[in-house]
């Protein structure tokens, strides 16, 4: 999976390339992460990319020309183009799970106000917000998509039935989970999952999900 990220903020990602299984990730080439600079396509003088938006109000808005440049450099025919907005549809398990299956995801992130609507109009493929609230710009999303994805690739995971059995795999969410040691600070370890009891154990992961679900998430039970 290539990845090719279009930001002004690039060193937002660096943390992120450097640790855990995104690192893994890279360096068994599951996965290929190019960071590309909005502001490299910009050709005055003061590199700018962002301007005042027509009939006024407050914030800017990021201008055509480099956008287009900087996404037409990296887009082959059929490439995804995903920007990240509050205005797009609700990133869910199911859009990680079939963007996974594509060899190659353009991920535009925007900043300030909005992006030029042309572009959207004319390249954007898809777009998706993370969740009802409103953020600086669109590089936490694009790392949350990354992050989604890379999860499900090949070799990335040792047990890949780990990804199939996590929350919101079935519109369900997990189970608690307990390691060592069996009593901490007089919590025990329910006496099932030291039973060795595999099909009883599943059955009681099953209802525990269940009642978390029911508490925290009661419209995926309706899915
Ligand atoms: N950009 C700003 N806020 C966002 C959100 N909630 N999801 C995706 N992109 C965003």
């Amino acid at each position: 999976m290539i990845f090719d990220v279009l930001t002004l903020f690039p060193k937002i990602f660096q943390g992120f390339l450097e640790e855990s299984m995104i690192l893994k990730a890279l360096q068994q080439k599951a996965v290929e992460i190019n960071l590309i600079n909005i502001r490299d396509f910009t050709h005055d003088k003061h590199n700018s990319a962002d301007d005042y938006p027509y009939g006024g109000g407050a914030g800017m808005v990021m201008k055509p020309e480099p956008l287009y440049e900087a996404i037409t450099s990296v887009k082959k025919e059929d490439t995804p183009v995903i920007y990240f907005t509050p205005q797009g549809k609700l990133l869910q398990q199911n859009h990680v799970n079939e963007f996974s299956q594509k060899s190659h995801l353009v991920l535009l992130c925007g900043h300030y106000k909005e992006i030029d609507q042309r572009i959207r109009d004319s390249l954007v493929t898809d777009e998706y917000s993370i969740g009802d609230y409103v953020l600086s710009g669109g590089e936490i999303p694009a790392m949350v998509l990354i992050d989604a994805i890379t999860r499900l690739q090949k070799g990335v995971l040792g047990d890949i039935s780990s990804a199939h059995s996590d929350s919101h795999q079935k519109n369900l969410l997990g189970c608690p989970h307990y390691t060592r040691p069996a009593e901490f600070r007089g919590m025990k370890v329910p006496d099932i999952l030291l039973s060795g009891n595999h099909q009883q154990i599943a059955k009681w992961r099953n209802k525990k999900a269940m009642e978390i679900t029911r508490k925290n998430r009661p419209d995926l039970l309706e899915k």
